[in-house]
């Protein structure tokens, strides 16, 4: 079965065989070229509307574009075969926000990444839309400069100038009417004289509360309805509202413009090879799927630990929260994907199902106080930096109660999980940066050897690295050598670094062009952000009403009360 999730992994191993081409080499097509995505960036005789992973683009049929049937085939290329790039067709992406630090560091970049690998056509447009009183060669420098700073592959004179022939910039504000007209003027001439084919994709990297003035305004100016045969998408980055309420609201705000199909909610994490590969791990390989329930798994401890602090984002951060910033997102992301069952295949909707029928069956903690933590980062000393506690740094409410760190214990209630505890921690400054789903195994049921024999022996683990240092690890028992009977914790390692030859790319990379290609398997549809909220919700009631966070030094591992959780259980944090 062609697979829409793997390519990318596929694409690493492709790179070795068949590099990626050169830049600028994407084919210049008509301005109504009438494909969703390109087939390849090599010379071709034909395109289809099949994406590289043999799948019709989701969207045929329903807005996107439809493809002549007897439309020419070329037939020494087979649709399924995984080496072929997927390439996006004709469009534009534009950026509302992007002014901000996301765009800055991560967006602008990964689109000059993508350009840079080929995997953007010459039909490729990039609009900026801001309240800045920038020129179109003012905002050109700022792109230039954010690309050239932050940019992961080389950065090339030839690349910059493809890029730079489809860059625009609107001035203007949310509720500007004028503005809006500009934006609708700019995109025409776009279509006309820079062949992005009438498709165009809007990047919300804004607060939510903009949300609604942005998306009425696409849809007063008649920017959110496509011409025949091209599409219009939105990109919604997170947070999704700050409870399941708010988040509601803005879905229902963002389904009156556009159809469920076309829009596309960023979670960055899903981006990601390692955690790509999480399916991968389970899925392609027959040795784990036995041991993964509640019979062989005592516990699993999901990790996302961060060094950095708030630095600037204060206006952001605090009232949101570690929990709402990436518990609700991206760690039960992650926890859905571990715990999920099999899917009926790779697609958007078997994915979906399969996710939310395990966000479906979790269960909160029973007990609030005992089985959650959280706690709030004071100055310490990081990597032999002295560093400023959460209420210190500027800009930031010195009577703040917004965790900084959070610990929550989770349950799925269903057959082949019950009763094994899912342990989640999210953390700023803490001991390091470092993210990880860690599967923790029981011990055997009898162990034929002395106590002192096994007295270094822990439990089975295996352990995914999703960052840095990505990879797998497997803990087991080893005999050490020498006359007398001693079991110790060894490790089995795969690491991407030495497996593989080819840098991952960028989440955002990826997620970009699944955007353009409109591909929609890794991105978290309305319901798994509801039910995450779900979730979240009780806890952070009861949070907002009971004590405050315990205070942790920055450079270690959390509060105090994190470790006491875990203790009450019998268990202890793994340190990554
Ligand atoms: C974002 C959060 O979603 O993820 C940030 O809002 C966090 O607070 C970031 O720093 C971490 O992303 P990554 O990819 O560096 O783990």
């Amino acid at each position: 079965m062609p697979n829409p999730i793997f390519p990318s992994v596929a694409e690493r191993i492709r790179a070795v065989a068949d590099p990626v081409p050169a830049p600028g080499f994407a084919p210049a097509e008509p301005a109504d070229f009438p494909t969703e995505g390109y087939e390849s960036g090599l010379p071709q005789l034909s395109h289809s509307a099949v994406s590289s992973s043999g799948n019709l683009p989701s969207n045929v049929g329903k807005g996107g574009r439809h493809l002549a049937a007897d439309a020419p085939k070329n037939p020494l290329r087979d649709p399924e075969d995984f080496r072929l790039p997927r390439i996006a067709g004709p469009s534009s992406l534009v950026i509302f926000g992007v002014t901000g630090d996301l765009a800055r560091k991560k967006l602008l970049p990964a689109v000059y990444d993508l350009v840079n690998r080929g995997l953007l056509p010459a039909g490729f447009a990039l609009v900026g839309f801001a309240r800045r009183d920038w020129s179109q060669e003012d905002f050109a420098r700022v792109v230039h400069d954010a690309v050239k700073e932050n940019c992961r592959t080389e950065f090339r004179e030839e690349t910059w100038e493809q890029l730079l022939s489809g860059i625009r910039f609107v001035q203007g504000t949310f509720d500007d009417d004028a503005a809006f007209e500009r934006l609708h003027a700019v995109m025409d001439e776009l279509d006309r004289d820079h062949g992005t084919g009438g498709n165009h994709a809007f990047y919300l990297s804004i607060p939510p509360s903009s949300f609604p003035t942005v998306v009425g305004q696409l849809q007063k100016h008649g920017l959110s309805t496509p011409q025949p045969g091209c599409w219009r998408r939105v990109v919604i980055e997170k947070p999704f509202g700050h409870d399941l309420a708010s988040a509601q609201e803005l879905d229902n705000v963002v389904s009156q413009v556009f159809d469920e199909d076309s829009v596309f909610r960023i979670d960055h994490y899903l981006g990601k090879e390692t955690v790509q590969n999480l399916l991968a791990l389970r899925f392609a390989n027959s040795i784990f799927e036995p041991l993964w329930n509640a019979r062989y798994v005592d516990s699993v401890q999901i990790t996302m630990a961060e060094d950095i602090g708030i630095e600037g984002r204060a206006g952001y951060y605090d009232g949101v929260g570690a929990a709402r910033d990436v518990m609700q997102n991206h760690l039960l992301q992650l926890m859905a994907l571990t715990a999920m069952e099999e899917p009926a295949s790779f697609d958007a909707d078997n994915l979906k199902a399969s996710k939310i029928r395990v966000l479906s069956a979790v269960r909160g903690p029973t007990d609030i106080d005992a089985q959650t933590a959280r706690g709030q980062y004071v100055s310490g000393w990081q990597g032999g930096v002295k560093v400023p506690g959460y209420l210190e740094e500027e800009g930031y409410n010195p009577e703040s109660t917004t965790e900084t760190y959070a610990a929550v214990r989770l349950e799925i209630e269903n057959r082949r999980w019950a009763g094994v505890p899912f342990y989640l921690r999210t953390g700023k400054r803490l001991g390091r940066r470092v993210t990880e789903v860690a599967v923790i195994f029981k011990k055997a049921p009898f162990i034929p050897f002395t106590e002192a024999a096994t007295s270094n022996l822990g439990n089975n683990m295996l352990i995914i690295r999703i960052q840095p240092d990505e990879g797998v690890t497997l803990r087991i028992g080893s005999k050490v050598p020498g006359t007398a009977m001693e079991i110790r914790d060894v490790t089995m390692d795969f690491g991407y670094g030495h497996a593989f030859t080819d840098h991952s790319p960028e989440a955002y990379e990826r997620l970009i062009l699944d955007v353009l290609l409109g591909d929609p398997p890794l991105f978290p549809s309305r319901e798994e952000v509801e039910l995450s909220w779900q979730i979240l919700d009780p806890i952070e009631d009861y949070w907002a009403h009971h004590g405050k966070p315990e205070p942790y030094p920055a450079g270690s591992w959390g509060p105090h009360s994190a470790d006491v959780m875990l203790a009450r259980e019998g268990r202890t944090w793994r340190r990554p």
